[in-house]
């Protein structure tokens, strides 16, 4: 088992571009349009992109891999992450048609088959285990991701939502590094800086990919304006850059998933991955959210 991050996984990647909720923008449900955005991200220096197999129960991956496929010089340019592990009430073909988890290592395979498949990929830069399953087995479900990794269909593993000896017990079966835990981070959501579970990713060297880091769109109402106004006048930042910035500023600098496929708030996000917050001001942001100043 292995505490060192991997020195290849993403090193100078300043934001992920989640695509979950890529079927809102139907200009972009075109693979020709799609293409040319996914071109112009990576103008912005922006490479990574995240998936999972239930966003739009697969309809995600499949439109980016038609893209992929009218603009091919584009697959050898994006990195992609994906997960699987979850299986919505509607998708349960069984008689109990019920949402439940599926970390199995026969199910994890045919995912990551699939998924390779819906995104005319070759292989995933990284492929996470969606959720943590009470009734996952450890040794053979390491067992398929080490098989994945061996076939080069995949070049990373990692887990998403785990909790420190969730992930770890599933380290004690393989010697494959596990990059990242993919996990909610924001200032609408800063209790794992308060529990101990922030660092635990530092000591075991798995970097925290944040999904909403725009607190899913709560910003405005969780930052008053009179503080808003205030921070963009020492910053330059609107509330989009802020809260990029305040996630950037956390040691081991956890990379944001911004949800947001919008031109104008990536470029404001990129804003806030530029600039380091004074160190009342990142305190003052985090009052803010919270309601409660630090003791
Ligand atoms: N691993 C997991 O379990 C998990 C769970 C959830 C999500 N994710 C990943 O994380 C990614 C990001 O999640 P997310 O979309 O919740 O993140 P987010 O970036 O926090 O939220 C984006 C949403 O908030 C809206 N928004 C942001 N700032 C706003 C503002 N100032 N005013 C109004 N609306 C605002 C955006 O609207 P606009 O589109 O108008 O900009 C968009 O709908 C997903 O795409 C997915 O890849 C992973």
């Amino acid at each position: 088992m292995s505490s060192v991050p991997a020195a290849d996984f993403l090193p100078d990647t300043p934001l992920i571009l989640g695509m979950m909720r890529l079927q809102d923008h139907g200009d972009l449900t075109r693979p020709a349009n799609l293409a040319a955005w996914i071109d112009a991200r990576l103008n912005d220096g922006l490479d990574v992109f995240d998936h999972a197999d239930i966003y739009g129960d697969g309809e995600c991956e499949r439109l980016f891999g038609e893209a992929l496929r009218v603009a091919p010089a584009l697959r050898q340019a994006v990195r992609v992450i994906t997960k699987a592990g979850i299986v919505h009430g509607h998708q349960d073909t069984s008689r109990w048609v019920t949402k439940h988890y599926r970390a199995e290592a026969q199910y994890l395979r045919r995912g990551i088959d699939h998924a390779l498949r819906r995104l005319n990929l070759e292989q995933l830069d990284t492929f996470l285990i969606h959720r943590p399953d009470p009734l996952l087995d450890a040794e053979t479900v390491a067992g398929a991701l080490e098989d994945a990794v061996k076939a080069g269909k995949v070049r990373h593993i990692g887990v998403s939502n785990f909790l420190p000896e969730q992930w770890r017990w599933l380290r004690t079966h393989t010697d494959l590094p596990l990059v990242c835990n993919q996990s909610e981070l924001s200032l609408g959501h800063a209790q794992p800086l308060f529990d101990g579970t922030f660092e635990a990713h530092l000591i075991d060297g798995l970097h925290w990919l944040a999904w909403s880091p725009l607190a899913g769109g709560r910003l405005p109402e969780l930052l008053p304006t009179s503080l808003r106004d205030r921070a963009r006048e020492e910053t330059g930042l609107c509330e989009t850059g802020l809260a990029i910035a305040w996630l950037r500023q956390l040691p081991g600098r956890p990379i944001p998933v911004l949800g947001s496929l919008r031109e104008q708030r990536i470029q404001a996000a990129l804003a806030g991955t530029r600039t380091n917050l004074p160190r009342p001001l990142w305190y003052a942001l985090l009052e803010a959210c919270r309601q409660t100043a630090v003791l």
